[in-house]
């Protein structure tokens, strides 16, 4: 009986407090800054790879939704590389699922290519730490490095492939915070996050951004040790305004944001000086991060249910890494 080179892993997507974007290397993925996130313990992508001489060619497929030949090449590319680590040349089978919609700023291709990562490394049965799956994922898309390692995590920039990895600095169990995702629209963005981070350079105020970069992370861990909420999440709705000021004055200009996106932000800061203790974050996509805690989630979610924009609501509480699961997709 030939042995069965098969293994499914569950990802969580994170959300960044300290976003990535700007790249020093785009085949390598090194970010131009280190980056601070969370695991989201609701969102999450499964995903089974199954590696076979039977296979003439790779295969793709997303449960419930259609890949485009671009998104199934990245895969492809990217089992090439796990494909070289082993020396291994079979052909995969590839099926995933998300619990969310994809491309609309949900992060899915952080869960996507973390499970991808551990899946295809562990059917192939390659024996690798940690770090050394977060390296591997990285190359797949950057912010998967950091959906690896448990609960609370920094990615340290590092300048070749060797240093810049995720990992954890907190368990998820060390601060009850919580991210609310609000989904307003379903639309897919029309530009990629990375076609986003090559324009980066283009924008006058990137070499601004990266020089304030040290004293933030600072601050943010700063805040993160001590757990104080209001200034943690203050920082991190900051830190989203200034990625997004350079996304906005790129050359072509980047505006990821709706008219529902921006009603969000203005709500949140209302909502704020009526004393709910909220702040937002957004990544490249319209929908919305909302940061809070446990005694003001009744508050946020009946504010919430109030708004007609407002689709779905997912509250999320820190989670951990992506795991390998025994049951498989297929
Ligand atoms: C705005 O990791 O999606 O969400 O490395 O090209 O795949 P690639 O980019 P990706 O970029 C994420 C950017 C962000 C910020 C963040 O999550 O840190």
């Amino acid at each position: 009986m030939p042995t069965v080179l098969k293994a499914s892993c569950k990802a969580p997507t994170n959300i960044a407090f300290i976003k990535y974007w700007g790249k020093k290397d785009e085949v390598l993925r090194v970010p131009e800054n280190s980056s601070i996130s969370m695991n989201l313990d609701k969102l999450f992508t499964i995903t089974t790879v199954e590696f076979s001489p039977r296979f003439k060619k790779d295969s793709f497929q997303l449960k419930n939704e259609k890949t485009e030949v671009k998104e199934q090449q990245r895969v492809f590319k990217h089992l090439d590389q796990i494909r070289a680590k082993a020396r291994i040349t079979y052909k995969a089978k590839v099926m995933s699922v998300n619990n969310f919609p994809a491309s609309t700023g949900l992060s899915s291709s952080a869960s996507g290519m973390a499970a991808l990562t551990v899946a295809a490394a562990a059917a192939l049965k390659l024996k690798l730490s940690k770090k050394e799956l977060s390296r591997l994922a990285r190359l797949g898309s950057g912010s998967s490095c950091r959906s690896i390692p448990d609960g609370f995590v920094q990615w340290q920039a590092g300048n070749d492939h060797k240093t810049s990895v995720a990992v954890s600095l907190y368990p998820p169990d060390y601060w009850e915070i919580l991210d609310v995702v609000v989904i307003a629209s379903q639309e897919k963005k029309d530009i990629s996050s990375t076609v986003g981070h090559s324009l980066a350079g283009s924008s006058p105020f990137l070499p601004v951004r990266l020089k304030m970069m040290p004293e933030k992370i600072k601050k943010l861990k700063m805040y993160l040790k001590q757990k104080d909420f209001s200034k943690f999440a203050s920082l991190s709705e900051q830190e989203a305004l200034n990625m997004h000021a350079v996304m906005i004055t790129s050359n072509p200009s980047l505006l990821y944001w709706t008219p529902n996106t921006l009603t969000l932000m203005k709500q949140v800061q209302r909502w704020r000086q009526e004393g709910v203790n909220v702040y937002f974050t957004i990544n490249t996509g319209q929908d919305i991060h909302l940061l809070t805690q446990k005694k003001d989630l009744n508050k946020l979610v009946s504010k919430l249910k109030n708004l007609k924009i407002v689709k779905k609501i997912i509250v999320n509480k820190p989670g951990r890494g992506a795991r390998l699961i025994k049951k498989h997709l297929f």
